[in-house]
């Protein structure tokens, strides 16, 4: 064996190779079994896909950015659960393509913001953050309150998230469309705000 390594060791080629090799076994063994288990891949009990008007407003929350600065991702430390409630499970994000976990915590995590303020407090909130919170470094999204909600995209986008195997009914898309209407952004947003991290019971 000894010598059998000494040609590894002096052949780069072969170490390349070989090298190369085991990380991809290693990657595998690692990576394979997540596919695989339950609590990974299985919507946590009373999950369910978002509505159209939450679905709308969380298409915004990304044409906006807003995961620049929050992360959807409480981890399982006690000072983090302390301060936002239970950690996130896996289960929970299986209707969210892409998640928006995020790593960048400007401001802080909104996986279990859903219930926390009022409708009203969101809404004053984001056309301008430091009327209610004066030392607030968010920007204001005033146009949320002004912009009319599209609902073009709404039908194709659950028809596309129901072949991916989101649990939509034939009625929920037939409805979807009216739910929008004479919805603003704003409205959108709010709605998706209020459902977050809301499936699972937490402490808070
Ligand atoms: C430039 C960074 C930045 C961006 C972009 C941003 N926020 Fe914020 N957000 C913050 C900061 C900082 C706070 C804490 C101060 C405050 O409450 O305003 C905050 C607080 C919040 C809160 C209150 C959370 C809590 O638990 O008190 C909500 C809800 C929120 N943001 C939603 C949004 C939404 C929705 C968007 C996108 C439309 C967005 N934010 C974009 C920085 C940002």
């Amino acid at each position: 064996m000894a010598h059998a390594h000494e040609k590894v060791e002096k052949n780069i080629g072969l170490m390349i190779v070989l090298t190369l090799l085991v990380a991809a076994v290693g990657g595998l063994v690692q990576i394979v079994p997540l596919a695989f288990q339950d609590s990974l891949t299985k919507p946590v009990d009373g999950l369910k896909p978002y509505n159209a008007l939450r679905l709308a407003g969380r298409d915004i929350y990304v044409r906006e950015g807003c995961y620049n600065c929050h992360s959807q991702m409480i981890r399982p430390f006690r000072w983090e659960t302390e301060r936002y409630g239970h950690y996130s499970v896996a289960g929970e994000f299986v209707y969210d393509r892409p998640f928006q976990w995020g790593s960048k915590r400007t401001g802080p995590d909104l996986h279990r913001v859903g219930g926390r303020y009022s409708d009203e407090w969101h809404r004053v909130h984001l056309i301008n953050p430091r009327d209610v919170v004066p030392e607030s470094n968010m920007p204001g999204y005033p146009w949320l309150q002004e912009n009319e909600l599209n609902s073009a995209d709404i039908v194709p986008s659950m028809k596309a998230l129901k072949a991916l195997g989101h649990p939509y009914s034939d009625d929920d898309i037939a409805n979807a469309e009216k739910m929008l209407e004479g919805k603003t952004e704003m409205d959108a947003v709010i709605a998706y705000m209020q459902g977050l991290g809301t499936s699972i019971k937490t402490r808070r």
